[in-house]
């Protein structure tokens, strides 16, 4: 098969979809790879790198998307590249169609093969997100921390304390793998930590882990409590299936918030939690509402591509193999998991919660496959 690695071109996004050293695994399994000239710059990797793992170096976007058909790369194509998509190609990396309704035009119109790393799921588990939740999850009390200082804006809190001064409050919303790196680093920054979930089996695993953390299952009134108490407040809650996230905080909500309070809305991929959420970009990475600084970056773990690109292409490794070594349609049969990654297909949206929201025809890929 013939994979192309494009550069990534959202704002501040400085990863890439594969490294030298998964790029010569596919050679290695007879594969063709393009890596577009200058791809892995941010991330520490040079075209001589690509070549020297056998890779091809495509002048630019279009000579790659020419050339492949398996386009992989880390989040979903920008209208700069929405030219370049036709029936030909298989789309592999970040998609989150449910608040992306132009885009989900694109897909169906351009007729490609669209798959999503983060509706990939194994039994409970999302393989392909994880490692991403884990590194934003991470990023959230030190981006939290940064901004709560007065001269950004922040009500001047510093976040472990100081003698005889209590630290700050967190509360993370939701004990998922972004919720629980959040409370862990969180913890060792000293601040003082409250997680809400949903579900009881998540808290129990994590007060295991981090038995100074206040775990608790999450009720109306506890939650507007918490909400009102907080210094910073983390959104890291997910609905699987490629639902939009739940707005758990309302606007009146934030008018009750402290002023100069931060909220690190990580679910801004999914929609956010916050009523008046809206993405912004590393370079510009808060907006104010009702006193509330707002932090809703959609891709945050691209400030870190180092560490980002290696954990993304190592998770990733095995699902673009299983497509190129078996064929898109039969990698597809064969693997259930890779199946529910498949949002859009032949014109056709695939992912049941994208199709509802955007009130678009919604079928089973399995149905479409069979028939
Ligand atoms: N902004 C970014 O750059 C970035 C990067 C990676 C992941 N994310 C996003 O982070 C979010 C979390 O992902 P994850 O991998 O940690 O998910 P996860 O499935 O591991 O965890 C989500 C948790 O939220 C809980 N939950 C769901 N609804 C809830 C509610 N109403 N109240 C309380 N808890 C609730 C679930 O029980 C679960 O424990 C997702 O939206 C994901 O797309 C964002």
């Amino acid at each position: 098969m013939i994979i192309g690695i494009p550069k990534e071109v959202k704002t501040d996004e400085f990863r890439v979809g594969a490294t030298p050293s998964n790029v010569a695994v596919l050679v290695a399994d007879g594969h063709k790879v393009f890596v577009q000239s200058g791809a892995g710059i941010g991330s520490g990797f040079s075209d001589t790198n690509y070549a020297d793992a056998g890779a091809n170096i495509a002048a630019d976007a279009k000579d790659l998307y020419e050339k492949a058909s398996l386009i992989v790369k880390v989040k979903e194509p920008q209208p700069s590249e929405y030219g370049f998509l036709n029936e030909k190609h298989t789309l592999f990396c970040y998609l989150h169609l449910a608040p992306a309704k132009e885009l989900t035009a694109v897909l169906v119109q351009t007729r490609v093969c669209a798959i999503a790393y983060e509706t990939v799921a194994v039994e409970n588990e999302l393989p392909l997100l994880k490692p991403m939740s884990e590194i934003a999850g991470s990023m959230a009390p030190i981006v939290g921390a940064y901004h709560l200082s007065r001269y950004q804006g922040g009500e001047g809190v510093l976040i472990c304390g100081s003698e005889g001064v209590a630290a700050a409050k967190i509360l993370v919303i939701g004990a998922g793998n972004a919720g629980f790196n959040a409370a862990k680093i969180a913890t060792g920054m000293g601040a003082d930590v409250t997680v809400i979930n949903r579900t009881v089996p998540k808290l129990e695993e994590l007060k295991k882990i981090l038995p100074n953390v206040k775990a608790v299952l999450y009720s109306n009134e506890l939650f507007f409590e918490a909400i009102k108490a907080s210094d910073i407040v983390v959104g890291a809650v997910l609905i699987h299936g490629g639902a939009s996230a739940p707005k758990l905080i309302t606007r009146d909500m934030l008018k009750e918030m402290k002023n100069g309070a931060v909220l690190v809305d990580v679910t801004i991929d999914q929609g956010g939690i916050s009523e008046v959420s809206h993405p912004t970009t590393h370079t510009n990475p808060i907006f104010i509402e009702e006193g509330v600084l707002h932090y809703c970056v959609a891709n945050m773990p691209g400030a870190y591509p180092k560490t980002s690109t290696i954990a993304l292409s190592n998770a990733t490794i095995s699902y673009v193999r299983k497509l190129a070594n078996n064929g898109i349609l039969q990698a597809i049969k064969n693997d259930a998991s890779l199946a529910l990654g498949v949002n859009v297909y032949n014109g056709v949206v695939t992912n049941r919660a994208v199709a509802e929201v955007h009130n678009l025809e919604f079928r089973e890929i399995e149905l479409i496959l069979e028939g």
